[in-house]
């Protein structure tokens, strides 16, 4: 997919040749908006006239086309709706901007030129704002062609975006906010492109290359262990899942060290993302409905790595590392079977009463990894479990976490991004569910609360370091296509991930400011 070059720029609206030229609109808002209203006495009251009639309520997702009949120099003005302002948020924005992405890209227009919209939006400003508008642009025209032979992408894709600002004390701002949109909005559309690509092709070895890949940025280091490699180190539990399959694991660890801040030297934070390249269940297989939805499995690990590779182009001051234990979960002849004990990396022993908790399994092995590094926080990222879904259906992610700071820090950032958290209880009551007749724990805590028992089964693989575990099962795939989230994999984690890291960043700069 062509990108999208996103600029900032000195101008006023009533002035500037744009293809498009955007305006928003507060729902049941008798007058038009300060922006708008100055855009329509040059339009002598097109606008005016198009809110009077009713046709154009303001509505989130609403859109109107005016031609402007050559009364400015900008071809056509399209109105978008913000919904009430009551409940605007910094997402609507975003929203709002993923909205007219497809508009603007269904009249077969390639490009289009906007104020800033929300500017009175609570707890918001100038950057985050340009931010939100960037990725709503970019992650709105998302799509994925690639294996498509008959036709190309399904329309227009847009190719230039501008930000039109009348003063100049805000562009630094805008700029800033511009390009770490872009950089936001690239790692969610990447991780939307590997978890596209199919189990075939998106194997645990491709995972390694596009590591590879990734590593060839400046700061970034790889290290792939190989089977044998994490047999030696004593990885039972991750290649007890991989025991099925004929792709061989990879258990990946990415470093990033950008300079200043906590970049050299510093206790690293640890991203570990659950990698299952596809989930059959293993010998527990899972029925047949949906199974191609597991293809997306390798969700969490993906974020790790685009994370990674952000915050590596952003020159992020930060010291950060990425765990990605890629693998099938297959059910061949040596799988592994309902029953089986497992020696985990950590020494502890899992009793696998179902070969599909998988995620757990390998999860445990990246934590105990992960706990080991002197890390200052530890966040985990994983399609863990069905039971996330029917609790938190489709606008929550699941947060668990051992530290009050960190779970506060993570909530913040998915606020941020507007992809939000709710956090469950990790209460070690709950740990009776977890007990094995036979070994230190078993790997399934029966019917009730599925996505506790699950993290709590994780939490016995961190030891006492700062951590936080994030289930994405309940987002990590639309069954319908949003403003700017698709059908099919969505990414969401990642900006969440990425915008807890620029806090860090921009905490450990304030805090050398004051040193
Ligand atoms: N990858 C699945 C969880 C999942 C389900 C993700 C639906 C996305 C959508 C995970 O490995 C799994 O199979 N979990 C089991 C655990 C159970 C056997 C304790 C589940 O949730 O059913
Ligand atoms: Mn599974
Ligand atoms: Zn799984």
């Amino acid at each position: 997919m062509a990108s999208v070059d996103v600029k900032v720029k000195q101008g006023r609206l009533e002035t500037e040749a744009a293809e498009v030229l955007v305006l928003s609109q507060y729902e049941g808002e008798k007058t038009l908006s300060e922006e708008a209203a100055e855009v329509d006495q040059a339009l002598r009251g097109l606008l005016r006239d198009l809110l009077k009639s009713g046709e154009f309520e303001g509505k989130s997702g609403q859109t109107s086309l005016v031609h402007t009949q050559g009364r400015i120099p900008a071809k056509r003005v399209l109105l978008v709706g913000l919904g009430k302002k009551s409940s605007a948020t910094l997402d609507t924005v975003r929203q709002a901007m993923g909205t007219v992405t497809k508009r603007v890209r269904a009249i077969g227009v390639r490009s289009f030129a906007t104020p800033l919209h929300g500017r009175t939006l609570p707890g918001t400003g100038t950057l985050l704002l340009a931010q939100a508008m960037a990725e709503g642009a970019l992650l709105g025209g998302y799509q994925f062609t690639v294996y498509r032979t008959t036709s190309g992408e399904d329309t227009t894709s847009l190719q230039a975006v501008t930000l039109l600002e009348p003063g100049t004390s805000a562009l630094p701002d805008m700029k800033e906010g511009v390009r770490r949109g872009v950089a936001a909005a690239e790692a969610a559309m990447y991780v939307r492109d590997l978890c596209n690509h199919p189990s075939n092709v998106m194997t645990p070895t491709r995972i390694a290359a596009e590591a590879k890949q990734v590593a060839k940025e400046r700061a970034v280091t790889v290290k792939i262990l190989e089977q044998r490699e994490a047999e030696k180190l004593g990885m039972g539990a991750f290649l007890g899942v991989a025991r099925g399959s004929h792709e061989p694991p990879k258990f990946i660890v990415l470093e990033y060290k950008g300079g200043g801040g906590n970049g050299r030297g510093r206790r690293p934070i640890v991203l570990v993302g659950k990698t299952i390249t596809f989930d059959t269940g293993g010998i527990s297989l899972k029925p047949s409905e949906n199974m191609e939805q597991m293809k997306a499995d390798m969700t969490g690990g993906a974020e790790v790595l685009a994370t990674v590779r952000a915050a590596a182009r952003l020159k992020l001051p930060l010291h950060v590392i990425g765990i990605l234990p890629a693998t099938e979960n297959m059910p061949g002849g040596r799988a592994i079977k309902p029953g089986d004990i497992l020696k985990t990396l950590s020494g502890q022993t899992v009793e696998v009463q179902n070969t599909d908790a998988e995620g757990r399994l390998i999860l445990a092995d990246g934590l105990t990894y992960a706990s080991r590094l002197k890390p200052a926080a530890v966040i985990d990222i994983a399609t863990l479990t069905g039971a996330c879904v029917v609790a938190l259906g489709q606008f929550a992610i699941g947060l668990f976490g051992n530290n009050d700071a960190l779970k506060d820090r993570v909530r913040q950032a998915g606020a941020t991004a507007g992809e939000r958290v709710w956090e469950m209880p990790l209460w070690d009551d709950y740990f009776e569910q977890l007990k094995s007749d036979v070994a230190d724990m078993r790997n399934i805590g029966g019917r009730g609360g599925g996505m506790i028992t699950a993290a709590l089964f994780l939490s016995k693989f961190v030891g006492d370091v700062p951590w936080v575990h994030l289930d994405i099962a309940s987002t990590d795939w639309s069954d319908r296509e949003r403003a700017y989230i698709p059908k099919g994999p969505t990414g969401i984690g990642t900006r969440l991930l990425l915008q807890y890291l620029l806090n860090e960043a921009a905490q450990t700069a304030a805090r050398a400011k004051t040193a």
